[in-house]
């Protein structure tokens, strides 16, 4: 969700630029624009839509400069036009600045500088903070941004340059991530690695509240910070092959699963070695109360982790989207500790409720992939997922690194405790021989296609499933909504008959999540309530089950394996509907509509 780009060096800015903005449209974005300054006057490009359309606009003129911001941006105030577009300049068009956040007392700052005769060209809340940084200006540019940044209340991570200050880029953040690159004669500047990957592993996490000074020979920022070297390869974010990025993802699911455990599994012990929590060991054996708090697809790992965590470590366990758990007054105390779950590391509502725990001095654990993130960075200890890059906005295969990096979790605070041998050593071998498991689910991808050339047309969809896989009817649901822009609900399959059966008719198809588990036959009771209404039935079934087949209309094989771990292998061929959905209905399956990956406002 926006994202930054700069660069000071000797090299000719442009194509830096456009090359970073293009590692970071994953984020959502809805039009781009990038200034550099030339050998004159700065030059000043934007475009809506895709990046292409900037690329045109560039290539129809001569520009080199070597200093430049870059911006890709995603709608939050003002439509989507040109104007709207970052870089914002001031009234002399002295002052360029790039964005990512948002200025919550923007409309009283732009009625004061309007008074005080500011002229603005945007109904953006970014355009106040260039002109803020106008009011101040005196010739040092980094002084007139520390001044501004003092009147503004909300998020940011900000890069400034001016024409009467050159030679230099000013960045500063709060709550919105930024990063520099550190290379031998250039500056990078960037609020996601991808974007710099390719010029420097060498970064710096910029802290909330610091402001760096980049210029082509040196920098500073008020702190010293330590490097961090990047564990991931440019390789990452190419399709190797695929046509999408979410198919490429999704095929990577056994992978993510063999990521996270790798090194990490105890077989003859039944337990796990989870690093990150060497230091806290001994607080987390007090713990008597856990809350998972995540947002979107991660928020179903966490009420699927709740079922994990209640069952198998006996910790009394609550869930909760960060939008709510922010503003409430959860019941917590020394010996609570509070999970949270994200891909990024960086959901505005997650960390916003990350630093309400901070405050109130609760332990504070991260389930993270994206290493060095806000949220790795801000808990007191974590686990990171390893499922690589994930670059398609709707999550799949980090989903699945958090569902087996929660049942290490499980095991480790349940072998804390009263968890016996013997049942650890069942989960930990269960889990080690779950990459190839799930690599069988992969073969159904044909079928699975199929499936989705029948049903297209249909315009709703219920997912149901019980226990363990009703988090899983809500992710099916999810993914279906955001990649195919289809109506689906998922809901525990016991409460449909609470008013949802209302909707059933034949031209309202169900995928019923159905494993041979405990809750087999109350899910085979609420598959003959569909059935009596005439409603079309898919159902997601053990390897084996012969009996399913005479009730519904089509069923997608999964093999067997516990129940605690039946979510992981349910969600691959729901993620492949999805995909397959998406692509007949022929929609932009990696960046689907109004959506953003990493969703960096409130
Ligand atoms: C956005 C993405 C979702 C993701 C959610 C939470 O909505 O489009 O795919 O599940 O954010 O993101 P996180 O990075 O915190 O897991």
């Amino acid at each position: 969700m926006c994202g930054i780009i700069g660069y000071i060096g000797k090299k000719n800015a442009i194509q830096i630029l456009i090359n970073g903005l293009h590692r970071e449209i994953y984020r959502g974005y809805d039009s781009s624009g990038i200034v550099v300054f030339g050998k004159n006057e700065p030059i000043c490009i934007k475009a809506v839509g895709k990046i292409e359309n900037l690329e045109k606009k560039l290539n129809s003129q001569s520009i080199e400069g070597n200093l430049g911001l870059g911006h890709c941006r995603w709608a939050t105030h003002g439509e989507v036009t040109e104007a709207n577009a970052h870089p914002h300049f001031d009234c002399q068009k002295n002052i360029f600045l790039v964005h990512n956040g948002i200025i919550e007392n923007y409309k009283e700052l732009k009625k004061k500088l309007e008074k005080e005769g500011h002229q603005f060209n945007s109904d953006t809340d970014t355009e106040v903070l260039t002109h803020l940084v106008e009011k101040y200006f005196q010739g040092n540019l980094e002084e007139a941004v520390r001044k501004a940044l003092r009147e503004v209340r909300g998020t940011y991570g900000i890069a400034v340059i001016s024409k009467k200050d050159p030679q230099k880029i000013v960045a500063a953040k709060l709550s919105s991530p930024l990063i520099l690159g550190i290379n031998k004669d250039e500056f990078l500047i960037a609020s996601d690695p991808s974007a710099i990957i390719t010029h420097t592993r060498q970064v710096i996490n910029l802290d909330d509240n610091e402001i760096a000074v980049l210029k082509p020979d040196n920098f500073f920022i008020l702190r010293e910070k330590p490097l961090t070297q990047i564990e991931w390869t440019p390789g990452d974010e190419k399709k190797g092959g695929y046509p999408h990025f979410m198919l490429k993802e999704i095929m990577e699911e056994p992978e993510a699963i063999e990521n996270a455990i790798k090194g990490r599994l105890m077989i003859e012990e039944g337990s796990v070695k989870l690093g990150g929590f060497d230091e806290i060991q001994e607080r987390l054996r007090k713990i008597n109360k856990l809350i998972l708090v995540a947002c979107g697809t991660a928020s179903y790992s966490a009420r699927i982790g709740k079922y994990m965590l209640e069952e198998y470590a006996g910790i009394p366990t609550e869930v909760d989207v960060g939008s709510e758990f922010r503003y409430r007054k959860p019941i917590v105390d020394k010996n609570t500790a509070v999970i949270f779950i994200s891909q990024s590391g960086e959901t505005a509502d997650t960390l916003a409720s990350l630093q309400e725990m901070k405050k109130k001095e609760i332990l504070t654990l991260g389930v993270t992939n994206v290493v060095g993130s806000t949220q790795a960075r801000e808990t007191n200890a974590g686990v990171y997922t390893r499922s690589g890059s994930e670059i398609a906005v709707a999550s799949s295969k980090a989903f699945i690194g958090q569902l087996a990096t929660l049942a290490m979790l499980t095991v480790y605070l349940g072998r804390q405790r009263d968890m016996a041998l013997i049942m650890g050593k069942r989960i930990v071998s269960e889990l080690s021989g779950l990459p190839d498991i799930a690599k069988e689910v992969l073969k159904s991808a044909s079928e699975i296609k199929e499936l989705a050339e029948k049903y297209k047309d249909f315009k709703n969809f219920w997912f149901i499933g019980r226990k363990y896989n009703s988090p899983i009817a809500s992710e099916g649901a999810l993914k279906l909504k955001e990649l195919s822009y289809l109506h689906a609900e998922g809901i525990g399959g016991g409460e449909l008959k609470h008013g949802h059966l209302a909707l059933i008719d034949e031209s309202f198809p169900t995928i019923a999540i159905c494993p041979s588990d405990s809750v087999y036959e109350k899910m085979v009771s609420n598959i003959e309530e569909i059935k009596a209404r005439k409603g079309p039935v898919i159902a997601l079934a053990t390897k084996n089950n012969k009996e399913i087949k005479n009730l519904v209309d089509d069923v997608i094989y999964i093999p067997k394996t516990l129940e605690m771990l039946t979510p992981i292998l349910a969600t691959i061929p729901l993620h492949l509907f999805s995909y397959y959905m998406a692509v007949l209905l022929k929609n932009d399956v990696d960046k689907p509509r109004n959506l953003a990956k990493s969703v960096t406002v409130e």
